[in-house]
């Protein structure tokens, strides 16, 4: 047994999630990734369930495995993700040749339950919630770039949004402890990497300490991990309106290296949806926030998740949600169809919209986004940004790549010695998905620049 192939769907936690399992695999069985399945002697699904045709996508994928199993009866097949925790052992009914299941909270027993299916030969299932184990079992490691990184510091969710999974598949909030994180960013900043995103499905939850306001929470997270040295950009993602408090506006102001770009998902702009949705917010009160984040941090782009055609969702609804992307003037954004999702309270609300008037609005919507998005990318030409560079560019290997503090690429002409530095980098052109850059200055500058 030596070769492993993982498939995952989804969430950058989900990705990280699936690096994890690859370590753990490394260090335990010696297995090596390969880029073809057909190669493997353990393959990995690592599934997502936050929208519909979850299930399904992982039974056809599935499908494609069987044969690998049926010639080679010794390849072992797992699925992990949230769909391996939603659905637990049923999954093993629809594909009983499936010898491992395990969920987001059990990936580090990976190596024990390959051990176990190899030794008893019969499949197991292990999908509990058991999140003080994970942290503390799994190593930490750079990202494929080299120069970024993702940590996760808060898994799971207490809002219960009326349309979403997560509270289920992934749980209750928990938060891991500060200085475990401090220890981690540290050893990556040693290995080379200069900005690091900070993890959570609720992440501006964060309460590391005590569980007081103010003690130990992602304000005071940020401040301490801004004084690594060698750090150059801190980011954080996803978050929640509600823990948007004071201060985490302030931090915004406060900490240099913390990147003006936020995502902070509003999901509709009709409070009446909002109500529907169980979100805790207004959009009056998402407005307030965002002037006040603008305030503290002038140059601060948001963007946002946003679902349409919502049980109940009007045109008047629509319309307010389209006013409130006028009105903020989102980043690149994410939005979607409301699908049903097993066990979620919105699956009681019975005044669906019709399919074709999601698909309407998805599209109206998405052309308002992409607009804002390629308005903002032009302004930016002409101007000078800092830019991490993060590694050779995929189209031009002879050629740079970098991101702006607001997460778009850049290319450029320069010396591969550059990776990992954070350059002033003057914007000569937009195209439609990076920009074309050119080095001002070749030493280090800091993410406040002067433009
Ligand atoms: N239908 C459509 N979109 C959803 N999301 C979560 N659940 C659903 C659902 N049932 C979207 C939300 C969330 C993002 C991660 O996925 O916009 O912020
Ligand atoms: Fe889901 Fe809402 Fe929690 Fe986000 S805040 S993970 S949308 S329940």
């Amino acid at each position: 047994m030596q070769n492993l192939y993982i498939k995952t769907y989804g969430c950058q936690m989900n990705e990280y999630d699936a690096e994890r399992m690859a370590d753990v695999l490394a260090v335990s069985h010696g297995l090596r990734l390969v880029d073809d399945p057909a190669l493997a002697d353990v393959l990995l699904l690592n599934t997502c369930s936050i929208r519909e045709k979850a299930e399904d996508k992982v039974f056809t994928q599935l499908g494609f495995w069987r044969p690998f199993k049926e010639k080679r009866p010794e390849v072992v097949i797992g699925v992990g993700g949230c769909v391996a925790s939603q659905e637990g052992e049923r999954l093993r009914r629809r594909a009983p040749y499936v010898d491992l299941v395990f969920g987001p909270q059990t990936l580090h027993r990976l190596p024990d339950l390959l051990d176990a299916c190899l030794a008893e030969r019969r499949p197991q299932v292990d999908i509990a919630f058991p999140m003080l184990e994970k942290f503390d079992r799994l190593p930490q490691r750079p990202g494929r770039d080299g120069a970024t990184a993702f940590v996760t510091v808060q898994e799971g969710c207490d809002k219960f949004c009326t349309f979403c999974v997560v509270p289920h598949t992934r749980g209750r909030e928990y938060s891991r402890a500060m200085p475990d994180i401090v220890r981690e960013v540290r050893v990556l900043v040693n290995q080379g990497v200069s900005e690091v995103t900070l993890l959570g499905q609720n992440v501006n939850a964060y309460r590391g300490a005590t569980g007081l306001v103010g003690e130990g929470d992602l304000a005071d997270l940020l401040e301490r991990l801004a004084r690594i040295p060698g750090l150059l950009r801190l980011r954080y993602t996803t978050s929640h309106p509600g823990n948007l408090d004071e201060r985490l506006i302030a931090a915004h102001g406060n900490i240099e290296i913390l990147a003006p770009h936020l995502h902070l998902p509003v999901q509709s702009g009709s409070d009446r949806i909002l109500r529907r949705m169980h979100r805790k917010h207004t959009v009056e009160q998402y407005l307030d926030k965002i002037a006040r984040l603008r305030a503290a941090r002038p140059d601060i782009r948001i963007s946002s998740d946003f679902i349409v055609g919502f049980p109940g969702e009007t045109d008047a609804d629509f319309a307010a949600t389209m006013a409130l992307i006028d009105m903020v003037g989102f980043d690149q954004s994410f939005s979607f169809k409301y699908s049903q999702r097993p066990n979620t309270p919105a699956l009681r609300l019975k005044d669906g919209v019709p399919e074709a008037v999601k698909d309407a609005r998805l599209t109206m919507l998405q052309e308002r986004i992409n607009g804002l998005a390629r308005e903002y990318a032009r302004a930016l030409v002409g101007t000078r940004q800092a830019v991490l560079v993060t590694g050779p560019s995929r189209r031009d290997p002879r050629e740079l790549t970098g991101k702006t503090a607001c997460n778009r690429s850049v290319n450029m002409a320069g010396s591969m010695d550059w990776i990992g530095q954070m350059l002033e980098v003057e914007i000569v052109a937009a195209l439609p998905n990076s920009l074309r850059g050119r080095v001002a200055h070749s030493t280090a500058v800091s993410q406040r620049l002067a433009i």
